[in-house]
């Protein structure tokens, strides 16, 4: 659907001039407002993940809490002085000391060169360059080494140094002798270029701002595994510029740190800012990886249709995490604003800019298999510890399909399980209408009278299952009844669980509804997974396994299960099939404990050392006795 912000009456007046910042969205501040009124998203925290100038984060800063991130250091600037002022900082010890307004004096200031004036030996003529005028780069290295001198020598404070320093990069923009980005200079002096440098103090929004406002400064697929909020607005590159190459300059002269320069640019080394969003090949991975990450209810993309990733292929990747697949494209006209983009055109294609907005499904749902060994809890760090990219999602020793059944994979999700009663529930589970299936259970549950503890009815209707008939549906209700939940079996294949203290409840009628895989593609397989024929299955699968633990005493060690013991042998034959997995190339996550109650898993602790996998802390599991679980992986 298109629209126009022309129909979005509450228009906010834009306080800030435009800098010129590749895809700096201060003329799209009203439009992602409108967004938010149109789809009526509510919130607290609003996170801006490669927030660029700030201006993002300075416009919604009155409403929201606000999370700003970008890797370039910079940009960490631009955006501690807009969402963490909502009044220009007042110099209080600067002012006690000189009586003079701060700019005018760093302005009247007058300053003689030495070698360590960076940008006047290497971006003036004087080196060879002609980013800015000779007078104007000594005035901007005189500047900007009489801040870190006041900062230094405590005569502002840290916000007033960052003040000062994002009025300094705001300035320098003005008088650059580029057309905006720093690959390149012009071989004549444009007129911009040749004015006198003057510091200006840098425009921001004098309205609130929360004092829970954060500022961030690194790699946004890191970040997002440790933030969580409400809103979460990404406005990635579009195209195969690197920032971190095109604002050289403004990274130089915000850190001073005398780099190692190349070429005509002059440009420093990228070191880690080099943007993977800006690289085709690996763009849509980077996106499938934020989405995934994200704790956040709501989230818009700012987007073209000329951005490295084709739109539609960013709709569909985006779709797989949003609630019932429902993904909005909002475009916007540019008429309504009569800017220089209106005109730009590529593959004589007009330049459409959109806002994709969708709703996450955030919620984990738990199995409604209650089940010794269960990973429900721990979901939140195995999602967290899943590579960018997930293919095929493979849950080796699937269980109660806790895991499987929420991991959003581009492809498929398999389950296996050699247990063919477990194996057995879980596609009964799968393949039932969940109304039809909480039917039949209330049918049993009325027709043998069962209730939490009544010990005669439960006994009748483990005799009916174990004589008459063998089906899941009495099986699965026998469960819930039965002792700790278990599903246990004697050597006759007599299900011989003695009864327990729980039951049937709303919370396992509401598992039942919702228990759904988030991947819609996926497999259910039954067989030991050793049998595994691993090589045939794409690269991009991610092999989870989550086996008995070999140091504690779970009631399936004890082999009385359908499933045979989990013994030292078999430890060591796990290992080895991971090991192949390893050589083969594909990645894995493997559950375990190092050490429980006194006791260590030497075995694996040996098999990790010897192949330098990586050990993440995931928490603890069980109620009785803790256990501090660990994901080994190899990625
Ligand atoms: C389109 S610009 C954002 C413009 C911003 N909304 C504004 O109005 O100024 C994209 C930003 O993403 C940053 N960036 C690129 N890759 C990043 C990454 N992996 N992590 C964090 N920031 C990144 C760039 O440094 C750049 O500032």
């Amino acid at each position: 659907m298109t629209i126009t912000v022309k129909d979005y009456t509450r228009h906010i007046k834009n306080r800030e001039a435009e800098m010129r910042y590749l895809g700096n969205k201060t003329k799209l501040l009203n439009f992602i407002d409108f967004v938010i009124q149109k789809y009526d998203i509510k919130g607290h925290v609003f996170s801006d993940l490669f927030a660029g100038t700030g201006s993002v984060g300075d416009f919604f800063k009155h409403k929201y809490t606000v999370l700003a991130n970008d890797f370039m250091y910079y940009s960490y600037i631009f955006n501690s002085s807009k969402i963490l002022n909502d009044k220009r900082p007042v110099f209080d010890v600067f002012q006690k000391k000189y009586s003079i307004d701060v700019f005018h004096w760093l302005n009247q200031k007058t300053f003689k060169p030495n070698e360590h004036y960076f940008i006047y030996n290497n971006y003036t003529p004087k080196g060879g360059r002609m980013f800015f005028t000779e007078e104007n780069g000594l005035k901007i290295d005189g500047i900007r080494i009489t801040i870190e001198e006041l900062y230094i020598d405590k005569i502002i404070s840290e916000n007033e140094y960052y003040f000062l320093l994002a009025s300094l990069l705001e300035s320098v923009t003005k008088v650059s002798n580029t057309s905006g980005t720093y690959e390149a200079f012009f071989k004549f002096w444009e007129s911009r270029a040749s004015k006198t440098f003057l510091i200006e103090p840098i425009e921001f929004n004098l309205t609130k701002f929360n004092t829970s406002n954060k500022v961030f400064n690194t790699d946004s697929n890191e970040l997002i595994r440790n933030i969580e909020g409400d809103i979460l607005y990404l406005d990635p590159p579009y195209s195969v510029t690197q920032y971190s190459s095109a604002y050289h300059m403004l990274e130089t002269l915000a850190k001073y740190d005398f780099p190692t320069i190349k070429g005509v640019g002059g440009k420093r080394d990228k070191g880690k800012c080099v943007s993977l969003y800006s690289r085709k090949q690996y763009a849509l991975e980077q996106f499938e990886d934020l989405f995934r990450q994200a704790k956040f209810k709501h989230i818009l993309i700012s987007y073209s249709n000329q951005s490295i990733v084709p739109l539609d292929d960013l709709v569909s990747l985006a779709k797989l995490f949003a609630v019932n697949g429902k993904i909005n494209v909002e475009e916007l006209k540019y008429k309504e604003y009569q800017n220089h983009r209106s005109s730009n055109k590529s593959n004589g294609e007009k330049l459409k800019e959109v806002i994709i907005y969708f709703e996450k499904e955030t919620s984990f749902a738990k199995s409604p298999l209650n089940y010794s060994g269960s990973k429900d809890t721990l979901l939140p760090e195995i999602i967290k510890e899943l590579p960018k990219h997930v293919g095929t999602f493979v849950d080796v020793l699937g269980g109660a399909f806790n895991v499987g059944a929420n991991v959003v994979a581009t492809n498929k999700v398999i389950y296996n399980e050699n247990n063919k009663y477990i194996y057995g529930i879980i596609k009964w589970l799968m393949v039932n209408d969940s109304k039809q299936i909480i039917k039949s259970i209330e049918k049993v549950i009325n027709e043998f009278k069962l209730y939490k503890r009544a010990e005669k009815e439960y006994y009748a209707l483990r005799d009916y299952y174990n004589n008459n008939i063998s089906s899941y549906l009495h099986l699965y209700t026998l469960h819930m009844y039965g002792f700790q939940n278990m599903i246990r079996f004697n050597n006759s294949q007599q299900f011989n669980t003695p009864i327990g203290v729980a039951g049937y409840s709303d919370d396992i009628k509401n598992r039942i509804i919702n228990f759904k895989p988030k991947t819609k593609k996926y497999e259910l397989i039954n067989k030991c997974y050793t049998k595994f024929q691993w090589e045939k299955y794409p690269l991009d699968t991610i092999f989870y396994f989550d086996p008995p633990y070999f140091i504690t005493s779970a009631a399936y060690n004890d082999g009385k299960r359908g499933m045979n013991g989990w013994n030292g042998e078999s430890e060591v034959e796990l290992l080895s099939i991971i090991s192949k997995i390893n050589q083969l190339g594909y990645k894995f996550i493997l559950s375990n404990l190092l050490y429980h109650k006194g006791k260590t898993n030497h075995i694996l602790i040996d098999w990790i050392h010897e192949h330098n996998f990586k050990v993440v802390q995931a928490g603890t599991s069980g109620w009785r006795y803790t256990k501090n679980e660990v994901l080994i992986k190899n990625f």
